[in-house]
């Protein structure tokens, strides 16, 4: 089993190189020597929630001939992603854009981190009661969480001060499920993996712009291109589930914002 994940695309009908980037790592995905079984967009699917935005990303997801699941980023309305993507999947809790795919050998569940009008995340006591409850379903299926806010701290402080609220809280739920086998999320534009109580967390990079860290300097982000990333999830009853990162292009490198302004 194979699962493609693409995050961040931050359509902008303003920015038409946003949609072309996205373009072209949908034809990547769609032209994989490994077919995906499915393709997750781990949010920021849009970078204004707006109608016509959801029009541009629906259009370039049509290439894809295997079945595409999203849930919402900080960016993204959920009203709208509700009437467009409600249907995704089963098990929904209802007001959110949470879903369990059960279809795959891999158990998939969805989680809706959307905190309205601000850049930061959270999972409350309704979304992690939901999530405690289906993973008590199926204990001995392995099972990957997708969601837009990763549950870790990127040491960059503007990411880190829009993380994930109840990040604690996830990984005591988590811990009582050591059949998570990985729980992978965007936002941070940059690709991380991370310890997650029993379990891994990894990011996948925005197929636009990425952040380049900087530790030495934690206050300021660093806006660039470079070559954009998407993440391949395999399981095998043989190797478990591991995750590959492959190059979508050969955008070249070239710094948009030095952490002090930007550039040109
Ligand atoms: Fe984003």
């Amino acid at each position: 089993m194979l699962i493609a994940q693409l995050s961040d695309p931050h359509i902008d009908a303003t920015r038409p190189e946003k949609a072309a980037a996205f373009a072209r790592a949908v034809a990547h995905v769609q032209a994989l020597p490994m077919r995906p079984d499915a393709v997750l967009i781990t949010g920021d699917c849009t970078d204004h929630g707006q109608a016509d935005e959801y029009d541009t990303f629906a259009a370039l997801t049509a290439p894809l001939d295997m079945p595409v699941y999203v849930i919402p980023g900080n960016h993204d309305d959920r009203a709208a992603m509700l009437a467009r993507y409600g249907h995704l999947g089963t098990g929904h809790l209802d007001g959110f854009l949470q879903y369990v795919v059960d279809d795959l050998p891999v158990r998939v569940i969805g989680l809706d981190t959307l905190l309205p009008g601000q850049g930061a995340g959270e999972l409350d006591s309704a979304r992690l009661d939901w999530l405690d409850a289906r993973l008590s379903e199926q204990p001995q299926r392995p099972t990957l969480i997708f969601m837009h806010h990763p549950p870790l701290l990127s040491g960059l402080d503007i990411m880190d001060s829009i993380g994930l609220r109840g990040t604690q809280q996830l990984c005591d739920v988590v811990l009582q499920h050591p059949h998570v086998a990985r729980v992978v999320a965007g936002h941070v534009h940059m690709a991380l993996t991370a310890g997650f109580g029993n379990s891994t967390v990894m990011t996948c990079p925005g197929t636009d712009t990425t952040f380049q860290p900087d530790l030495s300097r934690p206050e300021i982000l660093i806006v660039q291109y470079q070559p954009p990333l998407c993440l391949l999830h395999a399981w095998s009853e043989k190797t478990g589930l591991v995750s590959f990162t492959r190059v979508i292009d050969q955008t070249p490198w070239s710094v948009l914002h030095d952490g002090q302004g930007w550039m040109g």
